[in-house]
Protein backbone atom coordinates (compact mmCIF):
# COMPACT_ATOMS: atom_id res chain seq x y z
CA UNK A 1 0.00 0.00 0.00
CA UNK A 2 0.64 3.31 0.00
CA UNK A 3 2.81 5.39 2.29
CA UNK A 4 0.40 8.25 2.95
CA UNK A 5 -1.67 6.05 3.38
CA UNK A 6 -0.16 4.08 6.17
CA UNK A 7 0.84 7.02 7.58
CA UNK A 8 -3.16 8.77 6.81
CA UNK A 9 -4.33 5.18 8.80
CA UNK A 10 -1.88 5.63 11.54
CA UNK A 11 -3.58 8.95 12.49
CA UNK A 12 -6.88 8.12 12.63
CA UNK A 13 -8.47 7.70 15.84
CA UNK A 14 -11.08 5.39 17.07
CA UNK A 15 -13.29 6.85 20.13
CA UNK A 16 -15.80 4.13 21.81
CA UNK A 17 -18.89 4.96 22.90
CA UNK A 18 -19.31 8.18 20.90
CA UNK A 19 -21.58 9.67 20.24
CA UNK A 20 -23.68 6.70 21.99
CA UNK A 21 -22.56 3.70 23.58
CA UNK A 22 -21.88 1.19 21.10
CA UNK A 23 -20.44 3.04 18.21
CA UNK A 24 -16.76 3.37 17.74
CA UNK A 25 -15.97 6.46 16.36
CA UNK A 26 -13.73 7.54 13.79
CA UNK A 27 -12.40 10.49 13.95
CA UNK A 28 -10.35 12.16 10.51
CA UNK A 29 -9.15 15.28 12.72
CA UNK A 30 -6.27 14.21 14.18
CA UNK A 31 -4.92 14.22 10.22
CA UNK A 32 -5.18 18.04 10.14
CA UNK A 33 -3.21 18.20 12.88
CA UNK A 34 -0.54 16.84 11.10
CA UNK A 35 0.26 18.87 7.60
CA UNK A 36 2.86 16.30 6.13
CA UNK A 37 0.14 13.46 6.76
CA UNK A 38 -3.15 16.15 5.53
CA UNK A 39 -0.69 16.76 2.15
CA UNK A 40 -0.35 13.08 1.50
CA UNK A 41 -3.60 12.33 2.23
CA UNK A 42 -4.80 15.09 -0.26
CA UNK A 43 -2.64 14.44 -3.31
CA UNK A 44 -3.50 10.61 -2.97
CA UNK A 45 -7.33 11.71 -3.62
CA UNK A 46 -6.32 14.22 -6.18
CA UNK A 47 -4.13 11.47 -8.21
CA UNK A 48 -7.11 8.87 -7.82
CA UNK A 49 -9.40 11.25 -9.65
CA UNK A 50 -6.53 12.23 -12.24
CA UNK A 51 -6.41 8.71 -12.73
CA UNK A 52 -9.71 7.30 -12.36
CA UNK A 53 -11.39 10.25 -13.91
CA UNK A 54 -8.70 12.61 -16.17
CA UNK A 55 -12.26 14.39 -17.92
CA UNK A 56 -13.16 15.50 -14.37
CA UNK A 57 -14.55 19.19 -14.11
CA UNK A 58 -16.13 20.14 -11.10
CA UNK A 59 -15.62 18.96 -7.28
CA UNK A 60 -18.65 18.76 -5.03
CA UNK A 61 -18.58 19.03 -1.12
CA UNK A 62 -20.27 18.10 1.19
CA UNK A 63 -21.03 20.37 4.51
CA UNK A 64 -19.58 20.42 6.98
CA UNK A 65 -16.24 17.68 6.92
CA UNK A 66 -16.79 17.31 3.30
CA UNK A 67 -15.61 21.14 3.09
CA UNK A 68 -12.39 20.15 4.91
CA UNK A 69 -11.03 17.99 2.02
CA UNK A 70 -13.38 19.09 -1.37
CA UNK A 71 -11.52 22.40 -2.12
CA UNK A 72 -7.92 21.18 -1.49
CA UNK A 73 -8.61 18.51 -4.33
CA UNK A 74 -10.24 20.85 -6.62
CA UNK A 75 -6.96 23.42 -6.00
CA UNK A 76 -4.90 20.46 -6.66
CA UNK A 77 -7.15 19.48 -10.04
CA UNK A 78 -7.15 23.33 -10.72
CA UNK A 79 -11.08 22.77 -11.13
CA UNK A 80 -14.23 24.69 -9.45
CA UNK A 81 -15.99 23.87 -5.96
CA UNK A 82 -19.47 23.94 -5.65
CA UNK A 83 -20.42 23.14 -2.62
CA UNK A 84 -23.73 21.27 -1.41
CA UNK A 85 -25.03 23.16 2.08
CA UNK A 86 -27.42 22.02 4.98
CA UNK A 87 -30.49 23.81 4.06
CA UNK A 88 -31.56 27.68 4.45
CA UNK A 89 -28.23 28.78 4.25
CA UNK A 90 -27.21 28.99 0.51
CA UNK A 91 -28.89 32.16 -1.17
CA UNK A 92 -30.79 32.63 -4.97
CA UNK A 93 -32.50 29.45 -6.66
CA UNK A 94 -32.02 25.88 -4.94
CA UNK A 95 -32.84 22.29 -5.61
CA UNK A 96 -33.26 20.24 -2.41
CA UNK A 97 -33.12 16.41 -1.40
CA UNK A 98 -34.20 15.31 2.41
CA UNK A 99 -32.76 12.30 3.42
CA UNK A 100 -32.39 9.78 6.44
CA UNK A 101 -30.38 10.18 9.51
CA UNK A 102 -30.16 7.45 11.78
CA UNK A 103 -33.11 9.52 13.86
CA UNK A 104 -35.23 11.96 11.67
CA UNK A 105 -34.20 13.67 8.39
CA UNK A 106 -32.10 16.46 7.05
CA UNK A 107 -32.69 18.78 3.94
CA UNK A 108 -29.55 19.87 1.47
CA UNK A 109 -29.49 22.00 -0.96
CA UNK A 110 -27.60 23.04 -4.08
CA UNK A 111 -27.91 26.02 -6.16
CA UNK A 112 -29.37 25.99 -9.67
CA UNK A 113 -27.14 27.53 -11.40
CA UNK A 114 -24.22 26.00 -9.79
CA UNK A 115 -23.12 23.54 -12.74
CA UNK A 116 -23.34 23.66 -16.66
CA UNK A 117 -25.24 21.25 -18.30
CA UNK A 118 -23.42 17.88 -18.20
CA UNK A 119 -20.33 18.73 -16.08
CA UNK A 120 -18.76 15.98 -15.36
CA UNK A 121 -18.05 16.12 -11.21
CA UNK A 122 -16.68 14.18 -8.19
CA UNK A 123 -18.37 13.98 -4.85
CA UNK A 124 -16.01 14.53 -1.58
CA UNK A 125 -17.23 13.72 1.59
CA UNK A 126 -15.10 12.53 4.71
CA UNK A 127 -16.99 9.66 5.43
CA UNK A 128 -19.17 6.70 3.91
CA UNK A 129 -21.81 5.40 6.92
CA UNK A 130 -25.24 4.46 5.60
CA UNK A 131 -25.17 6.28 2.30
CA UNK A 132 -27.63 8.51 2.79
CA UNK A 133 -25.79 11.77 2.93
CA UNK A 134 -23.85 10.36 -0.42
CA UNK A 135 -27.05 9.20 -2.29
CA UNK A 136 -28.52 13.05 -1.67
CA UNK A 137 -25.67 14.92 -2.76
CA UNK A 138 -25.88 12.44 -6.35
CA UNK A 139 -29.65 13.27 -6.85
CA UNK A 140 -28.74 17.08 -6.21
CA UNK A 141 -25.90 17.01 -8.87
CA UNK A 142 -28.44 14.99 -11.54
CA UNK A 143 -31.22 17.98 -10.23
CA UNK A 144 -29.20 20.63 -11.25
CA UNK A 145 -27.64 19.05 -14.38
CA UNK A 146 -24.36 17.71 -13.73
CA UNK A 147 -23.03 14.44 -14.38
CA UNK A 148 -21.44 12.71 -11.12
CA UNK A 149 -18.51 10.49 -11.75
CA UNK A 150 -18.30 9.15 -8.39
CA UNK A 151 -18.47 9.55 -4.66
CA UNK A 152 -15.14 9.74 -3.14
CA UNK A 153 -14.69 9.58 0.51
CA UNK A 154 -11.82 8.93 2.95
CA UNK A 155 -13.33 6.40 5.35
CA UNK A 156 -16.05 3.67 4.79
CA UNK A 157 -17.93 2.17 7.17
CA UNK A 158 -18.72 -1.14 5.14
CA UNK A 159 -20.76 -3.18 7.72
CA UNK A 160 -23.20 -0.27 6.87
CA UNK A 161 -23.79 -0.92 3.77
CA UNK A 162 -23.98 2.53 2.36
CA UNK A 163 -22.79 1.93 -0.98
CA UNK A 164 -25.66 -0.03 -1.89
CA UNK A 165 -27.57 2.94 -1.60
CA UNK A 166 -25.28 4.64 -4.36
CA UNK A 167 -26.08 4.73 -8.03
CA UNK A 168 -22.51 4.48 -9.64
CA UNK A 169 -19.12 3.98 -8.50
CA UNK A 170 -18.06 5.16 -4.63
CA UNK A 171 -14.01 5.61 -3.71
CA UNK A 172 -12.83 4.65 -0.27
CA UNK A 173 -9.49 4.88 0.86
CA UNK A 174 -10.04 3.20 4.26
CA UNK A 175 -12.40 0.44 5.15
CA UNK A 176 -13.63 0.15 9.12
CA UNK A 177 -15.85 -2.45 10.13
C1 LIG B 1 -21.40 12.72 8.73
C2 LIG B 1 -20.28 12.52 7.73
C3 LIG B 1 -21.01 12.26 6.44
C4 LIG B 1 -22.28 11.57 6.89
C5 LIG B 1 -22.23 10.10 6.62
O1 LIG B 1 -21.86 14.04 8.63
O2 LIG B 1 -19.43 13.66 7.65
O3 LIG B 1 -21.33 13.47 5.76
O4 LIG B 1 -22.40 11.80 8.31
O5 LIG B 1 -23.38 9.46 7.08
P1 LIG B 1 -24.36 8.61 6.18
O6 LIG B 1 -23.51 7.87 5.16
O7 LIG B 1 -25.01 7.66 7.14
O8 LIG B 1 -25.35 9.53 5.54
P2 LIG B 1 -22.88 14.71 9.65
O9 LIG B 1 -24.28 14.51 9.14
O10 LIG B 1 -22.55 14.23 11.02
O11 LIG B 1 -22.60 16.25 9.48
P3 LIG B 1 -21.24 17.14 9.64
O12 LIG B 1 -20.29 16.77 8.52
O13 LIG B 1 -21.78 18.50 9.48
O14 LIG B 1 -20.63 16.86 10.99
N1 LIG C 1 -16.97 8.88 12.44
C1 LIG C 1 -17.28 10.08 11.95
N2 LIG C 1 -18.46 10.39 11.45
C2 LIG C 1 -19.40 9.44 11.46
C3 LIG C 1 -19.13 8.16 11.96
C4 LIG C 1 -17.85 7.87 12.47
O1 LIG C 1 -17.52 6.76 12.92
N3 LIG C 1 -20.26 7.44 11.81
C5 LIG C 1 -21.18 8.27 11.25
N4 LIG C 1 -20.65 9.46 11.03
Amino acid sequence: TDKRLDRVKETVAAIPDFPKKGILFRDLFPVLTFPDVFKGLISLMSEYVKDAHPDCEGIIGLESRGFLYGPMIAQELNVPFVPVRKKGKLPGELVQVTYQLEYGTDTFEMQKNSLKPGQKVVIVDDLLATGGTMAAAVELVQQVGGIAQCGLVVIELVDLKGREKIQGTVKSFLQYS
